[in-house]
């Protein structure tokens, strides 16, 4: 079978993806999950506390089927830790050893992952703009739906009455 994302998904599960050593990964296996996909800085700025808020969103709510989905992305300005290297390295792998943290990828443009290709059409095509910085947030109904997209500067802890929502609706309801 060839390992290829199919030219028009019909949902999240149709893609794959690789994760940070390469290897495939079929979306499908995050059937019945709700996934916040999220695009980081592959240089990770310590002042930044999307970080500490998407742990404490995935610590809270990953018993109730959260997956938090991040994915490096070079395309916007790097934050800059200059001589807090070594402490931005610590915030940096903490932040990846809680949830998965995949390969690095284009959000925008020609090159740009069929994910995100996909997550910018949106349920009705209305998402279509480019992604604006690090730190756009995208929540996936458990059926593999995109159903909202937030701002990099919407504060992860302000997604949870959404994210609420779409993890007490079961997966057969439509
Ligand atoms: C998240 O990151 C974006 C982009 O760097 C920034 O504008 C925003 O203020 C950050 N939000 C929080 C809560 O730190």
């Amino acid at each position: 079978m060839a390992s290829q994302s199919k030219k028009n998904p019909e949902s999240i599960y149709d893609l794959i993806v690789k994760d940070a050593k390469g290897n495939d990964v079929d979306l499908s296996i995050y059937k019945g999950k709700v996934l916040l996909i999220v695009n980081v800085a592959s240089k990770c700025g310590m002042t930044n506390s999307n970080y500490t808020e998407l742990n404490q969103l995935y610590e809270k709510y990953k018993e109730q089927g959260l997956e938090i989905l991040a994915f490096p992305c070079n395309q916007f300005g790097e934050e800059e830790p200059g001589s807090n290297d070594q402490i931005a390295e610590f915030v940096c792998s903490r932040f990846r050893s809680e949830f998965p943290v995949f390969d690095k990828i284009d959000v925008n443009g020609d090159n740009a992952s069929p994910l995100y290709k996909y997550l910018k059409l949106g349920k009705w095509g209305i998402f279509g703009d480019d992604i604006q910085w690090n730190f756009a947030k995208f929540l996936v109904s458990k059926d593999g739906q995109v159903v909202h997209r937030y701002y990099p500067t919407t504060p992860p802890l302000s997604l949870e009455y959404d994210l609420k929502k779409l993890l007490e609706h079961s997966q057969n309801e439509k």
